[in-house]
């Protein structure tokens, strides 16, 4: 299957994607995470992308998109995808469609993690992350066992993100409102929308989307 998480940056995309990997095997996509690497490994791309990211705005379709498509042709997505991240955009979505369609997949679900615009600040500022395997954690929220230690790795270096600041962070939602939130409409339209609520514990949260993925499989 192929499911699309929507939501504001902070909403919680990243922990949810994680927690169906696990649960379901099936294989979380970020753009974020994948232009994160370019930018990275200094590739061509990644050198384009880092000022658009540090600024808090969209990168160009075109990147994204080839970016998109190479991850979608490695062998570990068979079992499903869940895109996280993407589309952003009409373009996206609609470069997605022929994407799937020329894979002979669809999209079985779009859904849409619903948090309002001050949580989404207070999970942004508080947010870090394991740089060995990529768990993520909160000042507040979610607080590993041993302080400063990853409970998934035993990792002790820990990294908070160059655009989670609070000048980025009013780019990318304004980003987020002027264009990604009109994707609701388009996948309503194709009867693939589910909202959420998003405002509750990351458990909570989980057990709502938990009940759509079954209900999709
Ligand atoms: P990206 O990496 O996609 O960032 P984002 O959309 O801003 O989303 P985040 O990763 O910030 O949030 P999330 O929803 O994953 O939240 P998380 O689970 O971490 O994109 C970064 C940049 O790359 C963009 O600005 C853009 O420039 C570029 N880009 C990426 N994709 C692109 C595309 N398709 N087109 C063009 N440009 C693109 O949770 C946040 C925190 O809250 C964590 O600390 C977590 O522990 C905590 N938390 C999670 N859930 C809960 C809960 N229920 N209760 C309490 N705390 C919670
Ligand atoms: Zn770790």
């Amino acid at each position: 299957p192929v499911l699309i998480l929507l939501g504001p940056p902070g909403a919680g995309k990243g922990t949810q994607a994680r927690m169906l990997e696990e649960k379901f095997g099936m294989v979380q996509l970020s753009t974020g995470d994948l232009l994160r690497a370019a930018v990275k490994a200094g590739t061509e791309a990644g050198r384009q992308a880092k000022a658009v990211m540090d600024a808090g705005g969209l990168v160009s379709d075109d990147i994204v998109i080839a970016i998109l498509r190479d991850r979608l042709d490695a062998p570990d997505t068979l079992q499903g995808v869940i895109l996280d991240g993407f589309p952003r955009n009409t373009p996206q979505a609609e470069a997605l469609d022929l994407l799937l369609a020329e894979r002979e997949q669809k999209i079985d679900a779009a859904i849409s993690l619903e948090v309002d615009d001050a949580e989404m600040v207070t999970r942004i500022s508080g947010r870090y992350t394991c740089a060995e395997c990529g768990e993520g954690y909160h000042d507040q929220f979610k607080i590993p066992q041993k302080p400063g230690v990853c409970d998934a790795c035993g990792g002790t270096d820990m990294t908070r993100r160059a655009d989670d600041n609070a000048e980025t962070v009013g780019s990318r939602l304004q980003a987020y409102h002027e264009q990604t939130a009109p994707l609701a409409r388009y996948y309503r339209a194709r009867g693939a929308l589910h909202c959420i609520p998003a405002m509750d514990g990351i458990d909570d949260v989980a057990a709502r989307l938990h009940a759509i993925v079954t209900s999709t499989r």
